[in-house]
């Protein structure tokens, strides 16, 4: 008996139902230099429209010293020369809607970079007002140790004393002992959102990007920006990529770490976006271990979508994945909010090579030339296989530039390149999150295959790339790109977002669901880990994400191989 997991919804608000694509600034395509900028992404639109996609979200390009790739904002109101201008901002906007889809910016509120002119005026003056726009704290008693124990994401604790920093010396601030809290690097201070001005001031933000046209924001941290104001020790560590806490056990909740008090912000925020309409999106990054907990950032009058990052960081299992699906789409269903799937970004090794590893699920932060190295083969497999499933499945789902490539990490990157905070504040412990941040291969013929005008790249790019640049997969009818186009043609055609989903068998060693829409024949999606099974006979192939196996006999059906998924319909 076929168990309902999630019923049929009709066409609701774009975000419940759409494919969105992530762009990643610095390493779309560029225009003018070795790192990308926003008119390169206007050179490339026709080629996410072609893909099939209904709307992308940009990772930061706001002024920045760039200490974190952007997300340590100095200036939320202008765009930074590296990526082009304010005006540059707009045509793209305009573009992207003239391409018929929507744009996604990023919001970073949880920190500023501490070029902000507010935290230089803190830094300035301890007694300016914007002092209270950040966390600066006394040290334990004798001030040479931190106001508490709390770690940084990135490694290493999580405050600096004002008088250590690098620009102290000589500077009005070289005196002053106190320190700041920054849960990411010292160039990224936490602001106070208890400060009833830096909430009023991130509204003024929204509304200057909804004035010029987005159509939502991604809200970075999401859940990070409320702390419990005595700022008490907590002695656990919270993971950028998974949430929760490394150390098992009963662990408190977290005194920084999705607080109750957000959800005041989102709704706040909720407000202003229905000013322009009820078709603005947010979306919430917020790495909470538990479903139900991101459940409640996508209430009804809160955020539009959550980032479904269990999905993201479960292992390729059958038994994960079924649970995973499963719950969900209940935590979801309660709330009314669609599951948000997705399997990479920006932060996590790619997901043809976190397939490939030993160990699937989250993964290592970077992999190294001389760590283990992911079977390629194996990883793309089952990487594809996720897609197929992820994109049969009912809500909304992401996908990371350069998935519909199948891009492998760069694992090959030598440490004296390395950008990320992560690699530095680790000390090397952590490779960080370079690799999965290399420049997009346009044309496998041009030097930095297409990226940029002269072939600089801000990273350089693995030689294997260029049997996987776009030419070359437009050019064949059997590449990913190719599957992906079909992938999601496929899914727009067949409701597939909007339908209602079944599970077949509850505990077979494959996923069996039937995606049923009124206003077609079901789709059965069918996904196999390490026991092939053959398609009932009468099944219709729609797309699989591997060929299959041919019959051997007349009579007999294809059979789906280990780490594969196929969509099909029986035919009556
Ligand atoms: C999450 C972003 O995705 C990541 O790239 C960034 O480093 C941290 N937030 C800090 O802003």
């Amino acid at each position: 008996m076929a168990r309902i997991l999630h019923e049929q919804t009709p066409t609701q608000q774009w975000w419940n139902h759409a494919v969105i694509y992530q762009i990643y600034p610095r390493s779309f395509a560029s225009r003018h230099g070795q790192i990308g900028d926003l008119p390169g992404i206007i050179d490339h639109l026709g080629y996410l429209a072609d893909l099939g996609i209904d709307a992308v979200w940009l990772s930061p390009f706001y002024l920045s010293p760039q200490k974190d790739a952007g997300y340590d904002v100095a200036d939320y109101y202008r765009v930074d020369p590296m990526f082009g201008t304010n005006d540059d901002a707009i045509a793209l906007i305009n573009a992207v809607h003239e391409h018929g889809l929507r744009i996604i910016v990023d919001m970073v509120p949880n920190h500023t970079s501490d070029q902000h002119v507010w935290f230089q005026a803190a830094l300035a003056d301890p007694n300016s007002p914007q002092r209270q726009y950040y966390w600066f704290r006394d040290g334990k008693p004798d001030n040479h140790q931190p106001p508490n124990d709390w770690g940084s994401i990135f490694g290493s604790r999580a405050w600096t004393r004002v008088c250590d920093r690098a620009d102290a010396p000589g500077s009005p601030w070289e005196n002053d002992t106190q320190w700041y809290l920054h849960l990411f690097d010292s160039s990224q201070p936490d602001l106070n959102w208890d400060s009833p001005e830096v909430r009023a001031e991130f509204c003024n933000i929204l509304r200057y990007w909804l004035d010029l046209g987005v159509d939502g924001f991604r809200v970075d941290v999401a859940h990070g920006l409320c702390k419990d104001p005595e700022l008490p020790d907590w002695q656990f560590h919270w993971d950028m990529v998974s949430g929760g806490s490394k150390v098992p056990g009963d662990v408190p909740p977290p005194p920084q770490w999705n607080r109750p008090e957000v959800h005041e912000i989102y709704r706040e925020w909720r407000a202003v976006l229905d000013e322009y309409g009820p078709d603005r999106a947010l979306v919430a990054e917020a790495w909470v271990d538990n479903l139900d907990d991101m459940a409640k950032f996508v209430r009804a009058d809160e955020m539009s979508q959550a980032f479904n990052f269990d999905f993201l960081c479960s292992p390729f299992t059958v038994n994960a994945y079924r649970t995973s699906i499963r719950e969900s789409l209940r935590a979801m269903d309660n709330v009314g909010a669609p599951t948000t799937w997705v399997l990479s970004n920006h932060d996590v090794v790619r997901v043809v090579s976190r397939m490939g590893l030993v160990e699937t699920g989250k993964g290592p932060n970077g992999i190294r030339p001389t760590d283990p190295q992911p079977d390629a083969q194996l990883g793309m497999q089952r990487g594809l296989a996720a897609h197929l499933l992820q994109a049969g499945l009912p809500g909304s789902c992401y996908i990371y530039q350069g998935e519909e490539l199948a891009l492998p990490e760069h694992t090959g990157l030598s440490d004296d390149i390395r950008q990320d905070p992560a690699y530095f504040r680790t000390r090397g412990v952590e490779a960080g999150r370079d690799g999965c941040r290399i420049p997009m291969p346009w044309n496998s013929q041009l030097p930095g295959f297409g990226f940029s005008p002269s072939g600089e790249t801000w990273l350089p790019q693995p030689e294997e790339w260029r049997d996987l640049a776009v030419d070359v997969q437009l050019s064949r009818s059997d590449s990913t790109l190719a599957l992906f186009r079909r992938l999601f043609a496929a899914r727009a055609e067949l409701r597939m977002a909007q339908a209602q989903l079944c599970e077949v068998e509850e505990d077979s060693p494959w996923l069996h669901y039937i995606s049923r829409h009124d206003t077609r024949d079901d789709v059965h999606i069918l996904t196999v880990f390490d026991t092939p099974t053959p398609l009932p006979t009468g099944a219709e192939i729609i797309i699989s994400s591997r060929a299959l196996d041919e019959p051997t006999a007349p009579g007999e059906s294809y059979t789906v191989p280990c780490n594969c998924t196929v969509w099909f319909t029986l035919s009556s």
